[in-house]
């Protein structure tokens, strides 16, 4: 059967973000044809489309690294799968438990490795998680990135537990998610917005305080007297180079700023005393392993209330409009592009 996908082609931009229909994948052993039913996008996508996220990937390139799918064929020796299984594609699919290899991190969907944005596609049986039944396609689909950097910089690196206070940046994919796992797990969560409409609407959900970051650059000061005088135990640190010096400020003696994003830059001169000073650990986080989106299945199988924040789904024959979406910034949580049927 033929296969539908984007492909960016030729060169990098969301103009050259090209719909095909290619013949499908051959089946190998140990590998599961998988129907895709979702996918979501994340920021990565946009940048990997523009080639500002590695400016040598070639191309062509079907981007995205985030679906649900569902396993239409299995090839020979396949152990963890049966036709008809609802899973999720691990972001990097040959990063299992632990701490990644170089080898491990070149693995990923959507760059360097071809990604889901297409009907159906080919994986590795142990690059697959189960999708938890509870929720539905366009919920699964937002978990296997944004989902799981969330739970990894809170749950696993920072350790975050009952009476703790998250400060996360901005109202986008991964800092709605890093709400949603911060209460869960007990903590207190601080969210910052250049939108004071978003900021009513993630105090409805549960945010401790939020703040305005364009009115209030200092944002820092106030994150640390909302926790209490001290900081805060974690800052999801989404903003990069433009908003570290304002994470250091906010998080307190101790406490862990997970380095997640660039939405405002990649390069910054920085006073590292604070860091050392105050004893902070600064922890690169690169989404997760296999072993870190079954935990999280797991704790929101645990918190069935909990369901991921999708601000719009976009059917698969406009993804190009869901790029576009993506690039105004205008949403809160996930965009979705969902297949026909
Ligand atoms: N390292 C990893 O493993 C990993 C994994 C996932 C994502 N990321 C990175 O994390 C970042 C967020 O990704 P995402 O997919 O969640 O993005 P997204 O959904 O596109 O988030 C967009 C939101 O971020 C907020 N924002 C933009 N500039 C900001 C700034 N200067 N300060 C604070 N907030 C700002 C805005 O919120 P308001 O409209 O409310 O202001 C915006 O709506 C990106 O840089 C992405 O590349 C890294």
């Amino acid at each position: 059967m033929a296969v539908d996908a984007w492909v960016v082609e030729g060169s990098f931009g969301l103009d050259r973000l090209v719909r095909v229909t290619r013949d499908e994948e051959p089946l190998g052993p140990g590998q599961v044809r998988l129907a895709v039913r979702a996918v979501s996008l994340n920021y990565r996508d946009l940048l990997m489309v523009q080639g500002a996220y590695d400016p040598r990937q070639p191309l062509p390139l079907v981007p995205c690294s985030d679906a649900c799918c569902e396993v239409v064929a299995c090839g020979a020796g396949v152990t963890r799968w049966r036709v008809g299984d609802r899973v999720i594609p691990a972001f990097a699919q040959a990063w299992t438990d632990g701490v990644p290899s170089r080898a491990a991190i070149r693995t990923t969907l959507g760059g360097p490795r071809q990604g889901t944005l297409r009907t159906g596609l080919v994986l590795d049986e142990a690059g697959l998680v189960r999708a938890p039944d509870h929720l539905d396609d366009v919920a699964c689909a937002t978990l296997p990135c944004a989902g799981v950097t969330a739970w990894r910089a809170l749950a696993v690196e920072a350790g975050v537990g009952p009476g703790d206070t998250v400060l996360t940046l901005g109202t986008g994919g991964v800092s709605l998610f890093a709400l949603q796992i911060g209460r869960m797990l007990g903590a207190r969560v601080l969210v910052t917005s250049s939108d004071d409409a978003k900021r009513a609407r993630v105090e409805a959900m549960g945010a401790f305080a939020t703040r305005n970051y364009r009115d209030d650059p200092g944002w820092g000061r106030w994150a640390r007297e909302a926790a209490g005088g001290d900081g805060v135990d974690a800052v999801v640190e989404l903003g990069g180079a433009g908003t570290l010096d304002q994470s250091l400020r906010a998080v307190r003696p101790g406490g862990t700023i997970a380095l997640i994003g660039v939405l405002d830059g990649v390069k910054t001169e920085l006073a590292v005393t604070r860091i050392l000073m105050h004893g902070v650990r600064v922890q690169g986080v690169l989404v997760g392993s296999r072993a870190d989106l079954e935990a999280l299945v797991r704790a929101l199988e645990a918190h069935p209330d909990v369901c991921p924040v999708v601000d719009h789904v976009v059917p698969f024959d406009r993804a190009d409009q869901a790029f576009a979406d993506l690039a105004r910034q205008r949403h809160l949580g996930k965009i979705v592009v969902q297949m026909p049927g």
